[in-house]
């Protein structure tokens, strides 16, 4: 199998070949995004012409290092391609999302696009959402504790996710919090709806019918394109 970071790297370099001048690109968050920014940066280095938007403040930052033109996503209803990660993807391209806490965001850019390319390796390829990782839940902080007992309601079992030191609790570029859930055996189409219908709960990490093409890197073939 490729190391992890060949494997991103190679699927970070595809997606930014297939970048056209005049693109508005979604950047994602975590760190297949982060090779992502770097491969377009190294594109526009090589003369390509595009405007980004970011999902994160991290991904704001990383872009800005590199001379990557931005925009905010307060002046756009639409752009070109957005281009992320994904913790766990089926056969069907739904999605699991959000280990790096930032869904609403991801999730605006991946429905304002005309197509979302997500970029992962083949051990991210599940038989079934929740295989490997809980559900991140993005929640109005004050709201959390009635949204937890929501959840728990509907059969899901977790907690606020702490942050990165472990000395207090993640919070989104939003603002938001977020808690990590297992729900057993619900069929993903309905947990989607169930989560949807939270009042408090901000985003979740569920994406589903709205990646364009899935880019698996693999060491046999190098990129392997799983289109719906
Ligand atoms: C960010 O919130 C996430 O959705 C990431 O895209 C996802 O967790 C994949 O992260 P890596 O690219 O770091 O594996």
């Amino acid at each position: 199998m490729l190391a992890s970071s060949s494997a991103k790297k190679l699927v970070a370099e595809h997606a930014a070949s297939l970048i056209e001048n005049g693109m508005i690109v979604g950047l994602g968050t975590g760190s297949t995004a982060n090779y992502f920014i770097e491969a377009l940066a190294e594109r526009q280095k090589q003369g390509l012409k595009c405007s980004t938007v970011a999902s994160s403040i991290v991904s704001t930052m990383k872009a800005k290092s590199l001379g990557l033109p931005q925009l905010g996503m307060d002046n756009l209803n639409q752009i070109d391609v957005y281009v992320d990660g994904a913790d766990e993807v089926t056969v069907d391209n739904i999605l699991l999302k959000g280990r790096g806490s930032d869904l609403v965001r991801e999730k605006l850019l991946a429905r304002a696009c005309d197509e979302f390319y997500v970029l992962i390796d083949q051990s991210k390829v599940v038989d079934h959402i929740g295989q490997n990782y809980p559900v991140p839940i993005e929640v109005m902080p004050f709201a959390w504790q009635m949204v937890l007992a929501s959840l728990k309601a509907l059969g899901g079992q977790g907690e606020l996710r702490p942050n990165a030191a472990g000395d207090g609790l993640a919070v989104s570029s939003y603002g938001s919090l977020v808690v990590d859930m297992t729900f057993g055996d619900i069929e993903v189409l309905v947990l989607d709806k169930m989560l949807n219908d939270v009042p408090g709960v901000v985003e979740h990490g569920i994406f589903t019918g709205l990646a364009t093409a899935v880019f698996i890197a693999d060491e046999t073939v190098g990129v392997i394109e799983q289109r719906r």
